[in-house]
């Protein structure tokens, strides 16, 4: 059982293996339900610099590869790198095309060469890695000089209203944990990629009913995965008191849900 008014400790994030399962069995519902996803894509897009045509990129963390469609689509003569830790996600992915490759990796152990692309592009998947200093320097490892990574990920601030209505309810970790902006600023500023652009913005997508929410989580396969996070099945009655917290943050729109989204764009010095 974790107290959340203990100070989180460094690498309290999900296991892999879990991560990797988690999305995989999500593959198949993932696309119905990815509006946050599909939204803070197409802003990281927009953020892209406008000027160049990289040989190679990658879509790191590429999910269902929606973004590596995209990609695809938008540099048309460039050679495009898909890769995911989920097979599932691999799978659902690879038929559709988009990339020329569709590889199994980790963001945190790219099987690439050294200086093999100019972009780098990653989506949400980032806040999956306890060890973000080493995507910082397997990113650096593999851009080419004058190369670019974009990532958007999430920050603290996230899910802040499901977090503190189980609070209410059991004081027990309900929500996945997610690092300080401060500390994706740190990292970024240590990582010896030079930092365009490093901000945070708040997205805030409403629901008829705590249950539409938690559902939506489980078929992103977003749901809790944190160490820590209670087992067996939840009673009625804590659910009961999960519902009647969430209620006091109801707007006229709905339940809101917070997503503190970090977006950022590096760039390796020539
Ligand atoms: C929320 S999905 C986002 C997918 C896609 N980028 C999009 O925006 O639609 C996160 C993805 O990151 C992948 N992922 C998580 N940890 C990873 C890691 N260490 N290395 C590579 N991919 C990872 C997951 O398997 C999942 O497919």
């Amino acid at each position: 059982m974790t107290d959340l008014s203990l100070p989180k400790l460094p690498g309290s994030l999900p296991d892999k293996r879990q991560v990797a399962a988690s999305f995989s069995r999500a593959a198949s519902s993932y696309d119905s339900v990815a509006q946050l996803q599909r939204d803070v894509g197409n802003e990281l897009l927009s953020r892209l610099p406008q000027d160049r045509e990289p040989g190679r990129w990658l879509d790191m963390g590429c999910g269902t590869g929606y973004f590596s469609r995209l990609l695809g689509e938008r540099f048309q003569a460039s050679e495009g790198l898909a890769l995911d830790i989920a097979e599932g996600m691999l799978e659902h992915a690879r038929p559709l095309g988009g990339a020329q490759h569709f590889i199994a990796g980790d963001a945190e152990r790219l099987p690439l060469q050294g200086q093999s692309c100019e972009l780098i592009f990653s989506s949400l998947a980032v806040q999956w890695c306890a060890d973000f200093r080493s995507v910082l320097s397997e990113a650096h490892r593999v851009l080419k000089p004058g190369g670019v990574l974009a990532f958007a990920s999430l920050c603290v601030g996230t899910l802040y209203e499901l977090r503190d209505s189980w609070r209410q309810v059991d004081g027990m970790v309900h929500v996945n944990r997610f690092r300080e902006f401060s500390t994706y600023q740190q990292l970024c500023a240590a990582s010896g990629l030079h930092v365009l652009s490093l901000e945070t913005r708040p997205h805030v997508l409403h629901y008829p009913d705590v249950r539409s929410l938690t559902h939506e989580l489980k078929a992103l396969g977003a749901h809790n995965l944190n160490p820590g996070r209670p087992g067996g099945l939840t009673g009625r009655a804590r659910i009961k008191g999960l519902i009647d917290a969430y209620e006091q943050f109801r707007q006229a729109q709905g339940l809101p849900a917070t997503y503190q989204v970090v977006y950022a764009v590096l760039e390796k010095p020539l």
